[in-house]
């Protein structure tokens, strides 16, 4: 998957002087923080160097996933077009852009971000041609949410895990208040990203809301440590992310973990494929999430002819 045209050049122009060592090192730094889940009382991303090497080393990614978890939760509601948009934590305008490029239609987006820095970067990259009206707020996200309005579609990518975890019940509530349809909350897709989805999930279907995707159901999760339910979505690198990163592979696997919940319910529900898919001659096996709530594997064979000949298609993470 990549970037929007406009937005990749956008990155490119904002990356072209910079001097690579300094990129590097803001790099390294950045990955260090963002591995250790590092939470000391400063923003990862407060300086203009830190933003830059977020632009060159984690937006395709970060886009990447988001992308997918909105096309998921579409397919769940395909008549769902959301006009308004609220994004908290919003980085660079991520979500904005992938929910741009999915619903073109969008009319008004709110995108709060604690970092000065990152928001004149988010502002510098939207392009007039969004016709959307968009404002960028100042703020924390775990105490400067009661003064905004609800919205069609909330969202929240890649921000929990810089969250302290007393603050997060707390904030799921009123991020689920804030949503007139639904919201959709984006994690790393580590072991500790999936513990943070399964009780923002909990939290959720407490409340009310309808799980859209990933899981067809509200039953408990039916995986258990050490296994854990993600995906992954392969990104193209561009050369100045390989050189960032001392890369030699041009692309490489991004995995998340999401959770779209609703006041509606979903149009309709399938299995979800949840590991790669294992192919062998005339047969492919699926690990799937199923309606009823469990977790099991699926065979297509030869014999099973059409069918076989579709499955063969499904990716880790697409509904069968
Ligand atoms: C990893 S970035 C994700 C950015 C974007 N959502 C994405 O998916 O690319 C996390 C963002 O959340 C912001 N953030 C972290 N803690 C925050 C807080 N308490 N209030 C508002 N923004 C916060 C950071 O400054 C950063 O821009």
């Amino acid at each position: 998957m990549e970037l929007p045209v406009p937005l990749r050049q956008g990155v490119e122009r904002l990356l072209e002087k910079v001097p690579l060592p300094m990129l590097k090192q803001a790099a390294r730094t950045l990955s260090d923080r963002y591995r250790a889940e590092l939470r000391d009382g400063r923003m990862h991303m407060a300086e203009e160097m830190a933003v830059k090497a977020y632009l060159a080393t984690r937006l395709p990614a970060t886009y990447a996933a988001v992308r997918a978890s909105l096309d998921a939760l579409s397919e769940a509601r395909p008549d769902y077009a959301p006009k308004t948009l609220l994004d908290v934590g919003a980085g660079p305008g991520t979500v904005l852009w992938a929910t741009l490029d999915l619903w073109p239609d969008l009319e008004q987006a709110v995108l709060l971000e604690a970092s000065a820095a990152v928001r004149r970067v988010g502002e510098a990259l939207a392009t007039e041609a969004m016709t959307a009206k968009i404002a960028w707020l100042a703020g924390d996200v775990t105490i400067d949410l009661a003064d905004l309005e609800p919205a069609e579609l909330v969202t929240c990518a890649y921000v929990l895990d810089e969250i302290a975890p007393a603050s997060l019940p707390k904030l799921i509530d009123r991020l689920w208040q804030l949503t007139d349809d639904t919201l959709l909350v984006v994690e790393p897709g580590t072991p500790a990203g999936w513990q943070r989805i399964l009780a923002v999930r909990r939290h959720l279907i407490e409340a009310g809301a309808h799980v859209l995707a990933p899981c067809p159901h509200e039953a408990p999760c039916p995986l258990t440590a050490p296994d854990w339910c993600h995906f992954s979505r392969r990104v193209a690198r561009s050369r100045l992310h390989r050189l960032a990163k001392d890369a030699d592979v041009p692309w490489e696997d991004e995995k998340f973990i999401y959770v779209a919940a609703s006041r509606q319910t979903a149009s309709s529900r399938a299995a979800r494929v949840i590991a790669p898919p294992k192919s062998g001659s005339g047969k492919v096996l699926f690990k799937l999430c199923q309606k009823d709530g469990s977790a099991g594997e699926k065979l297509f064979t030869k014999r099973d002819g059409d069918a076989f000949r579709l499955a063969r298609r499904l990716d880790w993470g697409d509904t069968i």
